[in-house]
């Protein structure tokens, strides 16, 4: 996989540096746009929601260069995600969701090659976090 990594990288510190509750803005947009994803959420509170996944949007950040890396904790987080009931769809509410969060707070630095950028980044991890989970069902 071949992405934009200083441009994520660059776009994803001044975005968290302007506003370090970037998950909790991209939890509004999903809910506003798709309000039929809420009763998924359903284990934990959403605070708790936001900081898991700010962790692991920090640590994509440090291992986007490392594939086996990328692999295993994706291809085990999709294969989480298909217990939790989601489906391939759903990768499109929350892609889309992310970008426009991403977009909202960048403003007037977001660009056309971030949104590309960030784009791929999100394809790519979908599809591995969907393969693991459609080897999670192959297995069951
Ligand atoms: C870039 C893609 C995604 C990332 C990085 C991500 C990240 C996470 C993380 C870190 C957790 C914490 C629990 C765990 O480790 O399993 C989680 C839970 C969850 N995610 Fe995702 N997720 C992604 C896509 C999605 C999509 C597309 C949906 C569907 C709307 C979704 C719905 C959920 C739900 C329902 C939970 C569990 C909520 C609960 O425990 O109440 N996620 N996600």
């Amino acid at each position: 996989m071949s992405l934009n990594v200083p441009a994520l990288r660059s776009s994803f510190d001044l975005v968290v540096e302007r506003e370090p509750q970037l998950t909790h803005l991209f939890y509004d947009i999903l809910f506003q746009r798709y309000p039929q994803a809420k009763p998924l959420f359903r284990n934990n509170p959403r605070q708790e929601q936001e900081k898991m996944l700010t962790d692991v949007l920090v640590k994509l950040m440090d291992h986007l260069e490392d594939a086996p890396w990328l692999v295993r904790e994706l291809g085990a987080l999709g294969s989480k995600h298909a217990d939790y009931g989601v489906t391939d769809e759903m990768y499109g509410w929350v892609g889309s969701s992310l970008l426009a969060a991403l977009e909202q707070v960048a403003a007037d630095e977001w660009t056309p090659e971030l949104a590309a950028a960030w784009t791929e980044a999100f394809q790519a991890i979908a599809s591995l976090m969907q393969a693991g989970a459609r080897q999670h069902a192959d297995a069951e």
